[in-house]
């Protein structure tokens, strides 16, 4: 079954600059955990163990992160503040991690064709950790996902309706309903003036992915914006065969956008943060 995940995590984040000059957008945090922990969390809840990353130059310190760091470790051994490293010790116990570098930032089609070499000849799981997708209690949203993959065999994008005037910051489908929330997509556009936008089913950075996909990349010429763009790979799919769209149950926020950090912010400090630290201190 999906075992791995791969994170395409080379972009340059320009609009989070000048934050983001020396340090990958994926490390920011929301509250106290970077971006690409939350991702990683995701990921091993849905069941995936695998974790495939696609950095680029000045992106190192996403390797550091999921590494020892023996210095501090030894630091803090045997103090109260050994606990901080708990999360980070088991999520490093119960995965890998291999990278591969993109050398030229060619768009998100690009960038998963490059994580080709570490993916193979098998189906994955796709995670844009700028998109950050919170659950109170229930499954995540690639677990939802990892659950139809088993029923239906085919790729998958997660999608969400989105007001008409913010489609043109998405690709977008149309498609025909064909179970509650899921969708057999028939047209796929990227980044539509509203006026051309099929619906108001934009997709958000969580997908499955069938193997095929890697050669329909190598032939997909540049898109919008002179990048290589998945959804035009996908669309190609939808015609060969079936690609779904699942409009996914959970809160997801654009932290690619300073106002989305900034709600994701506010929203997991009052949710889990400081819910969790008054508990302790009662
Ligand atoms: P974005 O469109 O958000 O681009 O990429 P960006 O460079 O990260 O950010 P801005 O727009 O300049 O602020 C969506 C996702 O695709 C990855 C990014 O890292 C992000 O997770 N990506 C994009 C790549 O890995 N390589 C690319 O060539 C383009």
């Amino acid at each position: 079954m999906i075992k791995k995940c791969l994170f395409p995590a080379a972009g340059y984040g320009t609009r989070f600059l000048p934050a983001t000059k020396s340090m990958p957008k994926e490390m920011l945090p929301v509250v106290n955990k970077p971006l690409i922990q939350y991702g990683v969390e995701e990921a091993i809840e849905a069941g995936l163990s695998n974790m495939a990353i696609v950095t680029g130059r000045g992106k190192r310190a996403m390797e550091d992160h999921f590494d020892v760091s023996y210095e501090l470790e030894h630091q803090i051994h045997g103090t109260d503040k050994e606990s901080y490293l708990q999360e980070i010790r088991s999520i490093m116990d119960n995965s890998t991690f291999s990278y591969t570098r993109q050398i030229e930032m060619k768009g998100l089609g690009h960038a998963i064709l490059t994580g080709e070499t570490l993916i193979g000849d098998e189906p994955f799981a796709v995670l844009l950790a700028d998109d950050l997708c919170l659950m109170d209690n229930d499954d995540g949203v690639l677990k939802q996902m990892v659950g139809l993959y088993k029923q239906f065999r085919c790729s998958i994008v997660a999608v969400e309706e989105v007001p008409m005037n913010e489609v043109h910051k998405y690709g977008v489908i149309q498609g025909d309903l064909i179970k509650d929330d899921i969708y057999q997509v028939k047209t796929m556009v990227e980044k539509p003036a509203t006026k051309d936008a099929p619906s108001n089913l934009a997709i958000i950075g969580r997908y499955i992915l069938t193997p095929d996909i890697f050669d329909i990349l190598r032939n997909t010429t540049p898109g919008v914006g002179g990048e290589i763009q998945i959804t035009d790979a996908l669309m190609q799919q939808a015609r060969d065969g079936c690609v779904l769209a699942y409009k996914f149950k959970g809160k997801r926020f654009d932290c690619g956008s300073i106002e989305g950090f900034i709600d994701a912010t506010n929203y997991c400090y009052k949710t889990f943060y400081a819910s969790a630290n008054s508990s302790k201190s009662r």
